[in-house]
């Protein structure tokens, strides 16, 4: 298969993971036959202190124009702590998600088996836990009328019903491929936007009526989350609350380093790692690629490459098996490899399989 990658590396360790993302990509390009072209592009912080835009004209085109995008990290400490920014890296990462139309975005909550104990949950809790979550990414308070003055400020949790509707069949779709449950999260004892949610996700029940559909509010669902995290198989729910629970749900797997996700819509769809640019770390090779690494996992699965995705992810729960690990999921007393180890480690067992 030929494809056309957009490569946005961004911020901090962003460039060191996505090297390895790309070393892995084209392992798999050798090994299967397949032609990807790769068209680098700036953004974030690094293409503010260019040319003044987290999300150039030129990035886009170059996004609009692939097939897919592959995405590492933005963000820079220089901003965080700066509130009166007028332009922001994160606003880059919203702009891309905005004009792409990537309304859904897929964050699988997985354990690996030999990090178990790296949970802050007790082992027995996180074993079986195994879900997705379907984030809608282009609405609620993210994009909704804003205001600030100095005595009041406001964001509007604006939905309307076609987009509603096109996450909630993201989530009953899902939910047919998977254990055929959905749990619809949302705040509809409060919020009206929540209650259109509810409402609309009744509607369509009856068009899907293998799915055993459950309806949760947030704050209950942060919480079974945490208690019972193997109840839940697809979970679909809005951009706000989508974005602190699947935080929450990294803590299931033990480190943010592991998480990937994808992003769907109308445009490019874009692959990345759930994680941050983790400025702190930039260049000391000690950041983990294997979000990263998963994401071009997800990517090939998007094109329907499933042995490709599945090499790596038997790459990944090898070179985890094996102990080749970053710093931060290693063993006590175990040796530390690097980013670039690790990434080379997993490219040597496609190589060789
Ligand atoms: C995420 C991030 C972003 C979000 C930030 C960086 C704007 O936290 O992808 O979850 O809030 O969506
Ligand atoms: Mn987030």
């Amino acid at each position: 298969m030929k494809l056309n990658i957009a490569v946005l590396s961004g911020d901090g360790i962003g460039p060191e993971i996505m090297k390895q993302g790309i070393a892995v990509m084209d392992a798999i390009a050798e090994k299967f036959g397949h032609e990807f072209t790769y068209y680098e592009a700036i953004c974030g912080a690094d293409a503010i202190d260019k040319v003044g835009d987290p999300f150039p004209e030129t990035t886009y085109q170059i996004c609009k124009d692939a097939d897919a995008v592959l995405f590492a990290a933005v963000g820079h400490p220089k901003f965080d702590n700066d509130p009166t920014a007028k332009i922001r890296p994160e606003q880059g990462l919203l702009a891309m998600r905005k004009k792409l139309g990537l309304y859904a975005n897929i964050r699988p909550i997985q354990t690996f088996r030999c990090l178990l104990h790296m949970s802050p949950l007790k082992e027995e809790l996180v074993r079986d836990a195994d879900f997705i979550c379907i984030r809608e990414l282009t609405g609620g308070m993210y994009f909704g009328d804003k205001y600030q003055d100095d005595d009041k400020a406001y964001d509007t949790n604006y939905y309307t019903r076609p987009e509603i509707e096109r996450i909630l069949k993201v989530g009953f779709d899902y939910a047919m491929k998977r254990k055929k449950h959905l749990t619809v999260v949302d705040k509809a004892n409060v919020l009206a936007s929540s209650r259109l949610w509810r409402q609309i996700a009744h509607e369509m029940e009856p068009m899907y009526p293998e799915v055993n559909v459950d309806y949760m509010f947030v704050d209950n669902a942060s919480m079974r989350m945490i208690v019972e995290p193997s109840f839940f198989d697809v979970m679909v729910t809005e951009n706000t609350f989508g974005d602190i629970l699947t935080d929450e749900g990294s803590c299931i797997s033990g480190s943010m380093g592991l998480l990937p996700s994808a992003s769907i819509g109308s445009g490019t769809p874009v692959f990345e790692p759930v994680h941050g640019s983790w400025p702190q770390a930039t260049g000391k090779n000690i950041a983990n690629p294997l979000a990263e690494i998963l994401s071009v996992a997800m990517l090939l699965e998007h094109f329907n490459m499933l042995e490709e995705g599945k090499l790596i992810r038997d790459a990944v729960d090898e070179s985890l098996e094996s102990n080749i690990r970053t710093p931060e999921i290693q063993i006590d007393g175990g040796t530390h490899y690097g980013t670039r180890e690790v990434g080379e480690w997993i490219v040597s067992y496609i190589k060789n399989k």
